[in-house]
């Protein structure tokens, strides 16, 4: 499948907030049970983009397939060089096509170029599609959340994968935040 990434924009909440509620109303892939509206979905991505990617798939025409994005694991400033990433399709997209893999593959090179450490994923255990995903780009299991979530009628739990981005350096560089990092992509476009 012919999948076309760019840099997302406060535009795009309507589509990722579509995207998210589907999965919130719908499914234990996201832990959630109250989506956002598309205003603060649209503060949100302009927050992030500050620091971190988040980044829109689309297919030749255009049309929206699904986004990635990294987020802080905790908020304590300590945890800056681990970013948590978050991805999902369109209810539309074909899932196993290889968009997924598209997204994730420039996602976690952006990352790595920013001077991250660790990515992580908390995953539900039993999402099939998403650990497949992971243990594509070398994820490997650290750690299980036993019950962490109640949703749906039922206790769920969630596995963390970890996957190493760059080296453990005594006195590490500050990461470079993606709202300057974009320039080397736009650059790359020209
Ligand atoms: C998880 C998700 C992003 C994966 O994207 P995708 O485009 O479907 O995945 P890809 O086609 O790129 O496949 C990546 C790998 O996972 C495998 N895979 C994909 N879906 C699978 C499934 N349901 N079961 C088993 N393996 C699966 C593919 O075969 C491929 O493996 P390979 O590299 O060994 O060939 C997508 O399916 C999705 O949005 N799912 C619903 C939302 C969700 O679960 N988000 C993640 C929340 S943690």
């Amino acid at each position: 499948m012919e999948v076309v990434l760019r840099i997302a924009n406060i535009d795009d909440a309507a589509a990722v907030n579509e995207t998210y509620g589907y999965y919130i109303e719908h499914s234990l892939a996201n832990f959630g049970e109250q989506n956002k509206t598309v205003e603060e979905r649209a503060q949100e991505i302009g927050e992030l983009l500050k620091i971190y990617p988040f980044l829109i798939a689309e297919d030749k025409n255009g049309r929206f397939l699904g986004f990635a994005c990294a987020e802080p694991y905790r908020p304590k400033s300590g945890y800056r060089y681990t970013a948590e990433l978050t991805i999902y399709l369109h209810p539309d997209t074909p899932k196993g096509r290889g968009v997924g893999t598209a997204l994730y593959e420039k996602l976690l090179d952006c990352l790595t170029a920013q001077g991250f450490r660790i990515a992580l994923g908390v995953i539900h255990d039993q999402n099939q599609g998403s650990l497949a995903l992971h243990k594509h780009f070398g994820f490997e299991q650290v750690g299980v959340l036993r019950n962490c979530c109640y949703k749906h009628g039922q206790w769920v739990s969630a596995v963390i994968l970890e996957k190493v981005l760059n080296s453990f350096d005594e006195e590490p560089d500050e990461m470079i935040p993606f709202a300057e990092y974009r320039h080397t992509w736009e650059a790359e476009k020209c």
